[in-house]
């Protein structure tokens, strides 16, 4: 596909396809893309390369666009490997090309590519510039959006953002065309770089000084209108404030019976009325997906089967995806399931007690190996307490 942003700023970068799994953990069923920009002036310079993936399509498009001519800079906004993975295919196809990034850029080069020559390299740092000709690259230090030597650059003549990971989504840009952006970009968001909502913050804050036209991210379409929409999510998201009200349900369950639980505290909550009530079985459906509707949505109920004096596995693992996402500020209620001596509940709350200002709402409800006509009431209770 054919994808234009200006007379002199390429877009060279590839779809994937066929990857199971982005980053060996997320499901990407309509795939990903690895953007890569070229900027064609008296000299040029590419903003990142692309996944070891990709490299020959991307490298037959990088030689396309260039028509003859050699890439003077090598912009590296980010070292993980689906943006760094054709470096020394680069430097192989152009040995003069001169690197770009910052001090923790060039500390961390040589660890994924050993025996890189570092003989033309440029070491900025925040606000410095570099001179194309008629375009000006101003790069702006992000670091922690996602990893510490990430930097974004806003070149100043077309103002053009390129954002390295921010503003980045799920998805093939050929398979994906005209799709709804939030879906896929909230996913990514939240499960990506969703810990980091303090750096997020801080680059939001820095990019609210300049004037942008357009936004390129190393991920996902290029964005050109409406942007304060983009601007208004990110910071929804990155500040911790849930984007919509609405309770999440998430259940895990042996044999059905905390499901069921689950399910009929669901339809309490919708028969009262309650704006959006998604209900999602943590054993069976895409984590990531679950993850992204718990930041979401203002209000959570866990109900989880006991385990081994603990709690049901896929419970413990989305608590922990939980706290290392640094999931905060939202009212839970929990409901737990047990045979014998019920530890589900007290478990999902120690996991809860470790994150900061979440309510959770007492007392914790207690079935016995199924839900009985006498649970009711409590359940009953439990999802008073979670209509707004
Ligand atoms: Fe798209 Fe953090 O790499």
């Amino acid at each position: 596909m054919n994808i234009v942003i200006s007379d002199a700023i390429k877009y060279i970068g590839v779809d994937d396809t066929t990857i199971d799994l982005f980053e060996s953990q997320y499901i990407v069923p309509e795939g990903v893309s690895y953007n890569s920009y070229l900027i064609l002036d008296e000299r040029v310079a590419l903003m990142d390369t692309v996944d070891k993936r990709g490299m020959e399509d991307w490298e037959q498009k990088l030689l396309a666009a260039l028509n003859g001519r050699s890439v003077d800079y090598l912009i590296m906004q980010h070292l993980e490997p689906d943006h760094s993975g054709s470096i020394a295919r680069l430097m192989e196809l152009f040995p003069n090309v001169t690197l770009v990034g910052n001090a923790k850029t060039f500390q961390m080069l040589p660890q994924f590519f050993e025996h890189i020559d570092l003989t033309n390299t440029l070491t900025v740092k925040e606000n410095d510039t570099l001179s194309l000709g008629s375009h000006t690259l101003q790069f702006i230090m992000a670091p922690m959006v996602h990893w510490p030597e990430v930097m974004v650059t806003y070149e100043q003549s077309e103002k053009v953002l390129f954002t390295a990971d921010g503003f980045g989504k799920f998805g093939a840009l050929s398979l994906t065309e005209g799709v709804d952006w939030a879906c896929e970009a909230r996913r990514y968001y939240f499960n990506i770089v969703g810990k980091y909502g303090g750096p997020v913050q801080t680059l939001l804050k820095k990019a609210s000084a300049l004037d942008i036209q357009t936004i390129c991210p190393l991920h996902g379409p290029i964005l050109s209108e409406n942007l304060a929409y983009y601007f208004d999510l990110y910071n929804t998201w990155s500040s911790y404030t849930p984007e919509n009200q609405g309770v999440l349900i998430a259940y895990a369950s042996i044999h059905g019976n905390t499901a069921a639980a689950a399910e009929r505290l669901g339809e309490m909550l919708r028969n009262k009325g309650v704006e959006k009530v998604v209900v999602s079985d943590l054993a069976r459906e895409d984590m990531a997906e679950v993850i992204e509707d718990a930041f979401r949505y203002d209000r959570m109920i866990l109900c989880a089967a006991s385990y081994d004096a603990g709690v049901f596995p896929p419970m413990q693992d989305f608590l922990q995806h939980l706290q290392t996402k640094a999931y905060q500020n939202r009212k839970v209620g929990i409901l737990e399931n047990g045979s014998w001596a019920p530890s589900a509940g007290r478990t999902i709350k120690a996991a809860l007690e470790t994150m900061k200002g979440i309510e959770i709402v007492e007392p914790i409800v207690t079935i016995k190996s199924t839900m009985k006509e006498s649970d009711l009431p409590a359940i009953e209770a439990l999802s008073d307490a979670f209509v707004s």
